[in-house]
């Protein structure tokens, strides 16, 4: 099981790559826009290797196929190791991605909704399939049945597919998604820091400080 950061923030993926607990980050055309309104995307992204290890997610925004077959090629030319083509799914998704994976093109197949779409997505070759926790609960479906049925038909046909988990929306989410059998969660840095939280932690912590600080004598 592993951690990414979901963020193209440079500065916080820097911070949270002290810590130690992550190998790699997945950004999104959203994402980019809310926290990068403007910027360059081949800018923000050097920028994101330089601070993290790992694969880097980059979501192909084209539509047309010859149009995400070049923006593909281009993503991956910026670090062949490191960067993961992030291709929508659709039928026109699938062709790119048949095309991409003999190639030795990393992709993340994403915005999966359904175990029948990782299914095919791992059987084109995908590298990764993203799941999106949140949004399949906000169509009132079972997330962690939907990763559960993924990761059982993955093991079970020996499809080397590794499961993201997106779309974290709450801390359980992340311990629900481990639990069902990702590989990877991917979570927004405000849920990483309340992770890290924990009042009665913070309680004990401050409880040995203070007698610390009162203790009389040799330090
Ligand atoms: C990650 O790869 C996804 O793009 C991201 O987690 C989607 O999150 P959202 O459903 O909050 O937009």
């Amino acid at each position: 099981m592993a951690l990414f950061v979901d963020s193209s923030d440079p500065s916080e993926i820097k911070a949270l790559f002290a810590w130690g607990c992550f190998t790699g980050v997945t950004t999104n055309p959203l994402i980019i826009c809310r926290e990068s309104p403007g910027a360059d995307l081949a800018e923000v992204i050097r920028e994101v290797l330089t601070v993290s290890t790992g694969d880097v997610s980059v979501e192909l925004t084209t539509e047309g196929e010859e149009e995400m077959m070049a923006e593909a090629l281009g993503y991956h030319a910026w670090d062949p190791q490191r960067i993961v083509v992030k291709i929508p799914f659709s039928e026109v998704g699938l062709r790119v991605l048949h095309q991409l994976a003999p190639r030795g093109v990393k992709t993340n197949v994403t915005c999966l909704m359904a175990f029948n779409q990782a299914y095919l997505a791992a059987l084109a070759g995908a590298t990764y399939v993203s799941l999106f926790s949140g949004r399949i609960r906000d169509m009132g479906y079972d997330a962690g049945q939907v990763i559960d049925a993924t990761r059982r038909v993955l093991d079970r046909e020996g499809l080397g597919a590794r499961i993201i988990v997106g779309s974290i929306r709450h801390l359980m989410d992340v311990n629900e998604a481990l639990a069902a059998g990702a590989h990877v969660v991917t979570v927004p840095a405000a849920i990483l820091r309340k992770m890290v939280w924990n009042p009665r932690t913070v309680e004990t912590i401050a409880e040995f400080n203070d007698a610390w600080r009162k203790r009389s004598g040799p330090r």
